[in-house]
């Protein structure tokens, strides 16, 4: 059994998570919520983070809040954020973890497509951030955590639209950090290589894949969400109070 830490930091801070309701967000949202943070997600998937909601509050933690939002709509993302302010207090953690992996060829990409790929993977993270950035100051700092991917890093091909966009997370998490340090707000990405969520089992976990995983991870194992939640979980807290502008990486050791 995996015995996990505990981050006192965490207790009662507001944190607010972008596509929370499945995937390595519902996993953030359940290892925060573990570690008594208010806890407030966003997500385009109603019933899945519903359900999320209730799981947690049976479980006994304290019951995050679920705004509904897509994230491609900014002046939503900037009400649900709002809202939170007013429902929980001032964002402490945002964690800007949605996106959306959709496979497409060259080819196919029209000028509208591409826009959207960004609106889901990218954009929202930058509004996300200057939204959250005023209270951040105003309570003494914050910790920022944007999402990547190795995808880009390891040459994988079949979605260039969404590779771009992870690659500019590094450049976005750089250029934050910069800007809101002298507000000791921490600005620092979490790049997955391989995790099996339901939806990667079910799309994209072939015999032939799980092969090459096992021979090019150095760990030899399928990695889970909570292996990502629980770096979250670090970041997100004062443990981490002198890292920021970082990409750090989650894969096992793929090489
Ligand atoms: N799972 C992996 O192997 C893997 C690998 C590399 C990077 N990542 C990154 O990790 C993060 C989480 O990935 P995941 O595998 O859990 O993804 P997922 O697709 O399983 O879950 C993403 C969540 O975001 C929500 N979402 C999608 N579009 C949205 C929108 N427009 N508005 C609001 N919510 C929306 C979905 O409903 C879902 O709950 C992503 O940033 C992804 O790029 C994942």
């Amino acid at each position: 059994m995996i015995r996990t830490a505990s981050y006192p930091s965490l207790e009662a801070r507001v944190c607010f998570i972008t596509g929370g309701g499945s995937g390595i967000g519902a996993s953030i949202v359940e290892h925060l919520c573990a570690q008594r943070a208010r806890v407030a997600f966003v997500d385009i998937d109603r019933s899945a983070s519903e359900a999320l909601v209730k799981t947690i509050a049976e479980r006994g933690h304290p019951a995050p809040t679920f705004v509904p939002c897509d994230l491609r709509d900014i002046p939503a993302l900037q009400s649900a954020i709002a809202e939170v302010r007013t429902r929980l207090g001032s964002i402490r953690v945002l964690v800007n973890n949605a996106a959306h992996d959709e496979r497409h060829t060259i080819e196919r990409v029209t000028p509208e497509y591409w826009d959207d790929r960004f609106a889901v993977n990218l954009r929202h993270q930058f509004f996300a951030a200057q939204a959250v950035a005023p209270g951040m100051a105003a309570g003494g700092g914050g910790s920022i955590i944007n999402f990547g991917s190795t995808s880009w890093l390891v040459g994988q091909g079949g979605m260039p639209a969404y590779l771009s966009a992870k690659a500019a997370v590094a450049g976005l998490t750089r250029a934050l950090a910069r800007d809101l340090g002298p507000m000791n707000i921490r600005v620092n990405s979490i790049v997955p290589g391989w995790i099996m969520t339901e939806r990667q089992i079910k799309l994209w976990l072939t015999p032939e894949g799980e092969q090459e995983l096992l021979r090019r991870q150095c760990l030899k194992r399928k990695l889970l969400p909570e292996d990502v939640a629980r770096v979250v979980l670090f970041f997100a807290s004062d443990d981490s109070a002198a890292c920021t502008s970082q990409s750090y990486i989650v894969d096992g050791g793929w090489v």
